[in-house]
């Protein structure tokens, strides 16, 4: 069958992808970049690699990353504003990434106003350490609320390697899965990509995102746009990206 992936050059084209809605590239409120001008430059590069939107996910950790609406989206407008001086044609727009933990589940149940993308898209995201005790209540909640969990990057949380089950019993709750373009170049080690590339397989995949941070991150997605390997792994996978646009 002739197919888009078959006729395609593999040179470096994203744009099958169209939106990239996992990032940190608004400059100075979290882990990410801190300088405008990096800002501006990865903007640039992204839309080189073919992404035409670009949804800025900042992280929201109590303690850590206290971000709100008020701190992200000052900064966002004077990040749009640079852009369009500038005359750099993407889109650009920002929500969060939600820590799962005792405060976030408080804030869910409060209904305090929290940010979101698309179709009501909410990215939430665990500690790396143990699983989120708040997961399966917070997923409950914000369906009840009318919002659509997207749990960041699920392959990345060891303690689910082992018992994949886990990632079943999420999709059976309603959570979608964004998973990280990194993950599948191996970026993170071979376990990471490993079940990265099953739920793909197994089309538990709806999203896939930069989690773009710094240079490292962008030097390794700019030569893994230029693998085929990439477009095969995501061939067949139906992915949502494109109906951020
Ligand atoms: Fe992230």
């Amino acid at each position: 069958m002739f197919s888009f992936f078959n006729s395609r050059k593999y040179s470096s084209d994203l744009s099958f992808l169209g939106a990239d809605m996992h990032s940190h590239l608004l400059p100075g409120i979290d882990d990410g970049l801190q300088k405008m001008e990096d800002t501006i430059f990865f903007v640039k590069q992204l839309h080189d690699l073919g992404y035409s939107k670009l949804i800025c996910t900042p992280h929201i950790l109590s303690g850590v990353h206290p971000n709100s609406p008020e701190t992200i989206l000052p900064v966002l407008a004077s990040v749009k504003e640079r852009l369009k001086n500038l005359e750099i044609p993407v889109s650009i727009e920002a929500a969060a990434e939600y820590m799962i933990d005792h405060e976030f589940e408080q804030a869910v149940s409060r209904g305090d106003k929290l940010l979101t993308f698309g179709d009501n898209y909410i990215l939430i995201e665990m500690s790396y350490m143990a699983a989120s005790p708040y997961l399966h209540k917070v997923i409950f909640e914000l369906k009840l609320a009318g919002l659509q969990p997207i749990l960041a990057h699920p392959e990345r949380y060891s303690y689910y390697h082992s018992q994949f089950q886990q990632y079943q019993e999420l999709k059976d709750r309603g959570c979608l899965f964004q998973i990280n373009l990194l993950s599948l170049s191996g970026y993170y080690g071979k376990q990471v990509k490993n079940i990265a590339k099953k739920l793909l397989k197994n089309k538990m995949v709806e999203f896939v995102g930069t989690d773009m941070h710094h240079q490292n991150h962008l030097h390794t997605v700019q030569q893994f746009a230029k693998d085929k390997k990439l477009y095969k792994l995501l061939e067949n996978a139906p992915l949502l990206n494109n109906t951020l646009l």
